[in-house]
């Protein structure tokens, strides 16, 4: 088969030819899997046992229920919000393409209208927006990751952005910026969606979600991936009603399955206390992780709120060799020190793992830093 599009390269928009795809590398023995973000421990065996028994009498002959009725009422009872203030999406993925989708348009069309994000940050916002030709504007966060407020509220003022992306904490930095931060923004400027991505927010405390009943044009978005349960993709917004039902609007009809929808269900009703004291192991190992990263020779640590530590090495260490180093020994970390890198230039970004899995990380970046 030809690997070239041919004819249909006309076809594509031009922003998206010379992209590439999102690549996972893997290599063939992994020891520690440090390079996604994810939860590092397993559902205990007790817990998978009766997850399975809930899952096994779904009609798998069936479309899933497409309101999601009996993880929406969980959900709006946790967060205390109503049933209709909730959209799910595949994936906070697939939430932030439902968002640009049904807010933001291309240039060629009456509206034009960008996003608008800090940079670095979460690579989907700028992915989701290139599949649509849409235009996006881009601010760079300051050496140390810290937002630029100044420079994105001149950036907001003169682009009219359709939506601001604000992830909190940011990833890959791991950064939390100033929360009340994106509320200023929502009050400001009434015409553009704030979108406090909380991916993260479990291991940096307080939600913006109190805020919602008072500034309508604010979205709070959410996912279980960071939390033990990436694998069933699950993501949810909380939004003022009316923007609810817009993004309904372009929201697949059935884009979460009925497996996920009972799995996430048994998770919100079952897991929580094992949930919580991983993610507080999590928060202690950052801590320990960060002081001990610091340590080695060469190695700068950005403070962190995530469930991950981005570090720069200094030359004549290069990061990349190292993230190869590191690959080579089955521990996967994410580069970022890639051709052409700027900010993130000498960067790698270490997902916290069990503390097993963070030892090995340490005597091997030891060792090769040595
Ligand atoms: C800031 C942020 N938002 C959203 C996501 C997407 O999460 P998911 O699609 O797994 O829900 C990620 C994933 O890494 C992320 O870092």
């Amino acid at each position: 088969m030809s690997d070239d599009l041919g004819a249909l390269l006309q076809r594509v928009p031009i922003a998206l030819r010379g992209a590439a795809a999102y690549h996972v590398p893997k290599p063939a023995q992994i020891v520690a899997k440090l390079d996604a973000n994810e939860f590092p421990y397993p559902l205990p065996a007790s817990l998978r046992a009766a997850l399975a028994d809930v899952v096994k009498d779904i009609a798998l002959e069936r479309y899933p229920d497409p309101n999601c009725t009996a993880l929406r009422a969980q959900l709006a009872s946790d967060c205390n919000v109503a049933p209709n203030q909730i959209i799910f999406g595949n994936g906070s993925d697939e939430l932030i393409s439902i968002i640009v989708n049904a807010l933001a348009a291309p240039r060629d069309t009456t509206r034009n209208a960008a996003i608008c994000y800090p940079t670095p940050t979460f690579v989907f916002y700028r992915m989701a927006a290139l599949a649509r030709g849409i235009d996006t504007v881009e601010v760079p966060l300051d050496g140390n990751f810290e937002i630029d407020e100044a420079a994105m509220v001149a950036a907001i003022t003169s682009q009219s952005p359709a939506v601001v992306f604000l992830a909190m904490p940011n990833n890959p930095t791991g950064t939390l910026w100033r929360q009340t931060f994106a509320l200023e923004l929502a009050a400001a400027f009434p015409s553009t969606l704030i979108v406090a991505d909380e991916a993260y927010g479990a291991y940096s405390g307080p939600s913006l979600l109190p805020a919602l009943a008072s500034h309508p044009n604010l979205l709070i978005m959410r996912t279980l991936s960071k939390v033990g349960m990436a694998g069933l993709r699950l993501g949810y917004a909380i939004a003022a009603p009316a923007v609810a039902a817009l993004l309904e609007k372009v929201r697949p009809p059935y884009n979460i399955s009925a497996l996920d929808q009972a799995a996430a269900l048994f998770g919100l009703q079952h897991i929580a206390p094992w949930q919580q004291a991983m993610i507080d192991e999590v928060c202690a190992q950052r801590t320990h992780l960060a002081t001990a990263l610091a340590a080695l020779p060469g190695v700068t640590v950005f403070a962190s709120a995530a469930n991950l530590l981005l570090i720069r090495v200094a030359a004549p260490s290069s990061a990349a060799a190292i993230w190869r180093a590191l690959c080579d020994r089955g521990i996967v970390v994410r580069n970022f020190d890639t051709p052409g890198a700027t900010a993130l230039a000498g960067c790698l970004r270490i997902t916290i793992g069990t503390p097993d899995e963070n030892r090995l990380l340490l005597n091997a970046l030891t060792e090769l830093l040595a």
